[in-house]
């Protein structure tokens, strides 16, 4: 029997894997492989595929890593203009790369701002004023053009350390354009950062009323704010899977996620993971559209989709249980492991 399949509707596209920050958060920490750009090869392939979908509506340049890094980042604009174009970036190197008219094409810049002055140096290697006046450069161009967008969204990972910032850092950005601010939380990626969460699996009383301030504040100064859960809910959401994406890494895998797009690490509420590189295949030997259709992601999909997998965070078992150190396999026998994964609680984002 046929199983049944949504058409591929949205991409997240990793152009490169590396970076010009080593921000101390950063999921790519963890890595055993060299960061690497996607081959020209490779993105002929991808782009020419990505064509012969008409369903896919949404490119999102991103991934781990920072798109503008990419020497194939405006040729990506100009070659996908029909789709909408979202770009996750770091936002320092707007001046070097960004031009009028590469930033006529993008409907969306989501842009990682977490912290003022001194967090900014020290989570980042970013210096504030720098970062504002890249943001600024940004917003002229768009001035040029007379166009709406693209729009700007701000990224805010938020942890124990940097909390206090967003009410400083509200005030600035109140005069920089912004549509939305998104807060996520750390998924810390080591043990020493576990303690740096502010979510909680039951009873957050302290961080609800924390998000109401910020959420009063923000209203003062004409912001919306995008807030994660603040403890575990029975509903499960994954963004990816609900939102008919998939992801595409600077090597052609495909893979469903973010969290399972590289080998590397997380701490669940202080459970060191192994995380690794889920692929249902590569664009070097399979059409994406085939492996789309695969039965064997169609079936994953479908079990994401209809939260037929195992929950982890409240599961009697979870202090003896063996399938908690990786993301292998889950007690249902199905992988990979899913049954842990905080960014279907809502608590991390990306968008
Ligand atoms: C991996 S980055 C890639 C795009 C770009 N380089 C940037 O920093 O915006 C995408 C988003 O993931 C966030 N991020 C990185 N490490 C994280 C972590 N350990 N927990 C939660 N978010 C994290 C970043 O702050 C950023 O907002
Ligand atoms: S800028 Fe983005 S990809 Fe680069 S190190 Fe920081 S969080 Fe990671
Ligand atoms: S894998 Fe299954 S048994 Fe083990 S902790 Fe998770 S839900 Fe419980
Ligand atoms: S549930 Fe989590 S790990 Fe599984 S596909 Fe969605 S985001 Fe990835």
């Amino acid at each position: 029997m046929p199983i049944e399949s949504n058409p591929l509707r949205k991409i997240y596209l990793e152009l490169t894997d590396s970076c010009n920050l080593e921000c101390e958060i950063c999921y790519r920490h963890q890595w055993a492989e060299e960061p690497r750009d996607m081959s020209e090869e490779l993105w002929n392939t991808v782009l020419a595929q990505i064509k012969e979908i008409p369903a896919v509506e949404t490119i999102v340049l991103g991934g781990m890593g920072e798109p503008l890094v990419s020497p194939l980042f405006q040729q990506t604009v100009a070659l996908l203009r029909d789709k909408q174009i979202w770009v996750t970036s770091n936002g320092t190197l707007f001046k070097e790369k960004l031009t009028a008219s590469s930033v006529a094409d993008v409907n969306l810049f989501i842009v990682s701002i977490d912290g003022m002055q001194e967090q900014m140096v020290k989570g980042r290697g970013v210096v504030f004023d720098k970062l504002m006046e890249e943001v600024d450069f940004l917003n002229r161009l768009k001035e040029e053009n007379g166009k709406e967008t693209p729009h700007l969204d701000i990224q805010f990972v938020a942890s124990r350390k940097n909390i206090d910032d967003i009410f400083p850092l509200m005030d600035v950005l109140a005069e920089k354009k912004i549509r939305n601010i998104i807060i996520s939380h750390l998924l810390p990626q080591y043990e020493e950062q576990a303690d740096d969460i502010l979510y909680k699996p039951y009873n957050n009383q302290e961080l609800k009323q924390l998000f109401h301030k910020i959420r009063n504040y923000s209203f003062k100064r004409g912001l919306r704010i995008i807030f994660p859960e603040t403890e575990l809910k029975t509903e499960r959401h994954c963004a990816f899977v609900n939102n008919d994406a998939t992801y595409i890494t600077s090597r052609g895998e495909i893979v469903p996620c973010y969290r399972l797009s590289h080998q590397g690490s997380e701490v669940v509420f202080g459970r060191p993971k192994t995380l690794r590189q889920y692929s249902f295949g590569n664009l070097t030997h399979k059409h994406l559209a085939d492996i789309w259709q695969d039965p064997a992601y169609v079936r994953f999909r479908n079990k994401i989709y209809n939260n037929h997998y195992p929950s982890c965070p409240d599961c009697d078992l979870v202090e003896g249980c063996s399938l908690i150190h990786d993301v292998d396999f889950d007690c249902h026998g199905e992988e990979p492991n899913c049954a842990d994964c905080l960014w279907s609680r809502k608590f991390v984002f990306c968008d």
